[in-house]
């Protein structure tokens, strides 16, 4: 690949994704393009990048899939699952004993095995029996992870990165080599493909967000454009979880850390209009 179809690519990902690429990845961008370029029949990873210029939607779509990391694992950073069971959840459910109602988003879901933890978390207090309503929306801008997160199929390689033996054992039903979610918690979920970029206009207003692993990848002003979104969709005692290299801290206006609770953050004041007109608002990356 050529330094203007290097240019060219980073210059769609960053626009149409957010996602980040620097010149030292050029190997790794070609190997990931391959599967591509082979299912779109193009004879080399050049004629893929011209055919780009078009615009063709499932193509873009394809080639930013394959750009994205999908990592994940269960319960992981542990100590923010332990923060959502011992100070968000047990806040929220005397917040919202009236309503019983809670809603939940985890903005980048990879395969599923962010919402899944939170939905044993969930199993584990009782809500549903007790007569609660819970909404929990799993979203990510790559379709087959959310193929994947909806089938609920894990390699026994993924159920033993974090997932103690007890939750493998209640929670999962072995099929083959791999290992099934209980219907129960795959029914706790809504899966949705959705770019965050786009406008959160669809969501409902929320009581916790899990934004991790995620905005790592992104330009300074791309996360600052996410932050502020998400303080529109976020209830303001509402819980923002965020993953250990995302900074928070001196990026955003609009959010303060949780004492002693690394990656918990609550909103603070709403953030005044004359503040957000001095250009502190981006709905989109300008082009
Ligand atoms: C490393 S995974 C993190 C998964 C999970 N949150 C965790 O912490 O384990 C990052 C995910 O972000 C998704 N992603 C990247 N850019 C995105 C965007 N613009 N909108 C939504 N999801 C995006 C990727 O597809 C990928 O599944």
């Amino acid at each position: 690949m050529n330094q203007q179809d290097f240019a060219y690519l980073a210059d769609v990902l960053r626009r149409r994704s957010g996602l980040m690429l620097t010149e030292k990845k050029t190997h790794l961008v070609e190997s990931r393009l391959v599967p591509v370029m082979r299912r779109f029949g193009f004879r080399d990873v050049g004629s893929l990048l011209k055919e780009l210029h078009y615009g063709h939607e499932a193509l873009v779509q394809a080639v930013i899939e394959a750009m994205t990391t999908n990592d994940s694992s269960f319960f992981r950073d542990r100590k923010t699952f332990e923060e959502f069971r011992d100070i968000v959840l047990p806040t929220l459910m005397v917040d919202r004993a009236e309503s019983k109602h809670l809603r939940i988003w985890c903005a980048a879901c990879a395969a599923g095995q962010e919402p899944y933890s939170v939905a044993m978390i969930l199993e584990d207090f009782k809500l549903l029996a007790k007569g609660w309503t819970i909404t929990l929306i799993a979203t990510d801008i790559n379709s087959q992870m959310i193929t994947r997160a909806q089938e609920g199929l894990y390699s026994q390689f993924e159920v033993q990165r974090g997932l103690p033996i007890r939750r493998l054992v209640g929670n999962f039903m072995q099929e083959g080599t791999n290992w099934r979610i209980s219907d129960s918690l795959r029914r706790m979920v809504t899966f949705r493909t959705f770019n965050l970029l786009d406008s959160f206009g669809w969501l409902p207003d929320l009581d916790v967000i899990f934004c991790r692993n995620v905005l790592m990848y992104f330009d300074h002003k791309t996360r600052l454009s996410v932050f502020d979104r998400i303080g529109d969709v976020l209830a303001q005692d509402g819980a923002l979880l965020v993953g250990p290299a995302e900074l928070v801290s001196g990026l955003t206006i609009g959010y303060a850390p949780s004492e002693g609770a690394p990656g918990l953050y609550y909103k603070t004041e709403p953030v005044p209009l004359h503040r957000r007109a001095a250009g502190q608002r981006l709905d989109r990356i300008p082009a």
